[in-house]
């Protein structure tokens, strides 16, 4: 019961606070991005503010977790391949667990599941630093990815296996518990497996463990074949970020992003005029309608919303490509933004290579 009113309270306040939060993280992100294009390579700034770029990630990613945790995740399940998403995340681990750790991958060629990118990226952290602390962080983590296996489990199997020091019969019971944590207070929350349970059973899998105290630990992750066609399967590979000299109208009523915005677009080349005020853009844009080949507005502004924005821009141009951005709101998902009419809805705070192909994706569409 107590245990229940915990999460209860802690779903309310994460709802609450995600949109601010993400809002503020957003800026940050951004402006380090960017500013880490502009310093020398191997100069001690370059080095800080890389660092902040990777704080920013893990306080975004924290976010989403405890979002996730609280049932407030509504991101689409699509068919995804994960060999890709763990390959990429795995790279991101490599970054953040001690050089000490190696990191050994047997990844084969699977069918797709259905899952967000970020459910697996997730899944594959968190077992992943768990298992860089039980082994005091030094030893070998191997990162498995099965194909159908005939016999007991027809869908892909996801092993994170380490040498470290094992979980006792007697925790093995508690370790799913959310706050079950043996690190010491103010080092864990507990919520990690948590999480990952919450994930795998929201994918329709289930997981197992098979641990002996001293003799490490496997973590193995089952997740069903999708049951979507593979045809609009998309898979996003993070390269480079694409350009382009169109020109855009932003909107987004906190000036911070606004002007962020506007000089990431800038600097890939597009001619952008920023707006703060809906309104006021909105009777720009009947006077101008012309002018703009795409428009990126944030959802939640006082006044006019984002989502009342785009209906009466595409009652005067009904062909125009719009990125609608949102922070962790309820209002507009996936269904509810085609339906809308929008070309791509991206969720804050983005990093600049996924507003950069978002862009080209709306302007190409
Ligand atoms: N690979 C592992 N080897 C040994 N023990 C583990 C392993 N993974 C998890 N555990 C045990 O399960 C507990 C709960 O793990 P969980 O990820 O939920 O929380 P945490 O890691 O303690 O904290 P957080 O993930 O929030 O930083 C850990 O404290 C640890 O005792
Ligand atoms: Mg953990």
């Amino acid at each position: 019961m107590r245990q229940r009113q915990k999460t209860e309270a802690i779903g309310t306040l994460a709802a609450g606070i995600a949109h601010d939060f993400n809002n503020i993280l957003f800026p940050i992100l951004g402006y380090a991005e960017m500013s880490l294009d502009d310093v020398p390579e191997g100069s001690l700034v370059h080095q800080n503010l890389g660092q902040i770029v990777k704080a920013t990630r893990r306080a975004r990613d924290l976010v989403e977790q405890i979002l996730i945790f609280s049932r407030r995740d509504e991101r689409e399940l699509k068919p995804l391949l994960l060999k890709p998403v763990i390959k990429e995340t795995l790279k991101l681990l490599r970054v953040s667990l001690p050089a000490t750790v190696r990191i050994a991958s047997t990844l084969g060629e699977c069918p797709p599941v259905d899952a967000d990118p970020t459910h697996i990226h997730q899944i594959v952290m968190n077992l992943c630093t768990n298992a860089a602390h039980a082994m005091g962080n030094s030893g070998e983590i191997r990162v498995s990815l099965e194909g159908p296996e005939s016999g007991l489990w027809s869908g892909v199997s996801l092993a994170v296996a380490d040498s470290g020091c094992g979980i006792s019969p007697g925790d093995l019971e508690k370790i799913f518990d959310p706050y079950f944590t043996t690190k010491p207070p103010g080092e864990g929350s507990g919520m990690g497996l948590a999480v990952v349970r919450g994930l795998v059973a929201r994918l329709g899998g289930r997981i197992e463990v098979d641990s002996r105290p001293g003799g490490g630990s496997v973590f193995t992750v089952r997740l069903p074949l999708s049951r979507q066609t593979f045809a609009h399967q998309e898979i996003e590979a993070a390269g480079a970020v694409p350009r382009g000299s169109e020109r855009i109208l932003v909107i987004d009523d906190d000036i911070g992003i606004a002007e962020m915005e506007q000089q990431l677009l800038e600097r890939l080349g597009y001619s952008v005029t920023a707006f703060t005020d809906s309104r006021a853009a909105l009777s720009h844009f009947e006077a101008e309608a012309g002018a703009y080949d795409l428009v990126v507005t944030d959802q939640t502004m006082p006044e006019l919303s984002g989502a009342e924005l785009v209906r009466q821009m595409l009652a005067i141009r009904p062909q125009l490509p719009i990125i609608l951005c949102t922070g962790f709101s309820s209002e507009v998902d996936g269904a509810k933004a085609s339906e809308l009419g929008v070309r791509e809805l991206v969720m804050k705070p983005i990093e600049t290579v996924h507003l950069g192909q978002a862009v080209r994706r709306a302007l190409e569409g």
